[in-house]
Order: C-alpha cells, then structure tokens, then sequence
C-alpha cells in the first residue's frame, strides 16, 4: 500500500507496527504527505519506509497537485492507497478511475459528521454514540461507500478532547483490522457497492 498522510501519524504508525508484528500481511511501499513537517514522515523513517513531501503550493490547481502526487504514488504499484489524516480533498477527477483502491479513515459514523471537527459536531448534536469509519474514497467529501465502523459511546460531560482520544483508541485497529480484510481479498469495491467475502454488505462491517 501507499499511505497519505498530513499529522501526526498515529493511524500510520498502527499500520507499521501491525506489519512489525505480523499481524498484517502487507507493505507500506512508501508514505506521502502534503505538508513537509508531518510527524508521520519521521515514522516512515523510522520504520525504514520510503517517505516523500509534496507541498501544493506552486501548483495551479487541485487537479495539478493530485494528478502529480498519483502519478508518484502510482509508481510504487500499490494495491490499495490509504488515506489515513490525510487532510485534503482530492480530486475526482484523478479518484474516479481508482474507485476501490484508496480509502479513508474518518472520525465519525458516517453518513453523520462529515468534514472538520467531527468530535464538537457530535457533542453538540448530542449524540450517545460517536466513532469512526473506513470508507473508499469517492467524488463526494466523506461520502463513499463504508467498508466498517468502531462505535464509542459519548459519556455524560465528555469534552472534544476526551471524546477525541477515545475514537482515535479504536481507529488503530479499526483500519488495521479493514486492512487485513481487504489484504485477504475479502472486502471489494463492485459497482460502487462494498463486498465482503462477495456479497454485497446490507450495513457496515462494526470492528
Ligand atoms: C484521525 O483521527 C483521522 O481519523 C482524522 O485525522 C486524524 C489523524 O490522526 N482524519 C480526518 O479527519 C480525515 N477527514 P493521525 O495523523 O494521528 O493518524
């Protein structure tokens, strides 16, 4: 795989140590960030993985910067780019022809909460129960298809950050556990709909 990444790197670290472990069959073939400082570089590093800086700036538009940025990840082969705080939207014009071969991990149960600030929407829409989700990227922000969810319930008096660190706690091996799905070549993207194990799924996988 290729990883996007624009932070801090929490989700990739998860990966690279579910790989240093065994517990995922795959490769990080190389890491990509949009920002030069993101820690998740210095991961990458760390963990002998390929690491590249790609600053938008300087490109005339979003569909220059992603249409270089794939063509860099597309020459590492990989099956599956994953997105994982990658904070930019990427054009479709360059998503639609990989339908199936990027996803995304997003902190909240989608379709609820799109966008930024997911933890204070849910807090202020008072929800008792918040999480996060995987999803193949699609045209639309946030709104491909969901391959699988982590549920967190929202304690009385939570704040943002409390409530934040919780859902980050399952993420990890919420993706970690979609990837060793999709690794098995259990989990596909079929005429825009999810398949497990070839059938089309009714509901997101809950992990
Ligand atoms: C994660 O919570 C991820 O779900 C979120 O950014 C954080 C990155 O943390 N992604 C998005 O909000 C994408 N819209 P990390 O850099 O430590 O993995």
């Amino acid at each position: 795989m290729a990883v996007l990444a624009s932070g801090r790197g929490s989700n990739l670290q998860a990966i690279l140590d579910a790989i240093a472990g065994g517990r995922l069959a795959a490769e990080v073939a190389g890491v990509f960030s949009d920002r030069a400082s993101a820690q998740a570089l210095e991961r990458a590093q760390a963990a002998g993985v390929p690491a590249h800086a790609l600053s938008p700036r300087g490109f005339a538009s979003r569909a220059a910067f992603d249409d270089a940025l794939f063509a860099a990840v597309d020459a590492l082969g990989p099956d599956l780019v994953v997105c994982a705080g990658y904070m930019r939207l990427i054009d479709p014009g360059v998503i639609t022809p990989r339908a199936g071969r990027v996803i995304n991990i997003h902190p909240s149960l989608l379709p609820a909460f799109k966008g930024l600030h997911t933890h204070r929407q849910a807090l202020q829409a008072g929800v008792a129960e918040h999480g996060a989700s995987v999803h193949f990227v699609s045209a639309d922000l946030d709104g491909g298809p969901v391959v699988a969810q982590a549920r967190v319930p929202v304690q009385p008096g939570d704040e943002e950050h409390a409530l934040a660190a919780r859902v980050l706690a399952r993420e990890h091996p919420l993706l970690v556990e979609t990837l060793r799905l999709f690794a098995a070549g259990r989990i596909a993207l079929r005429e825009d709909r999810v398949h497990f194990d070839g059938r089309p799924l009714t509901a997101p996988l809950q992990l």
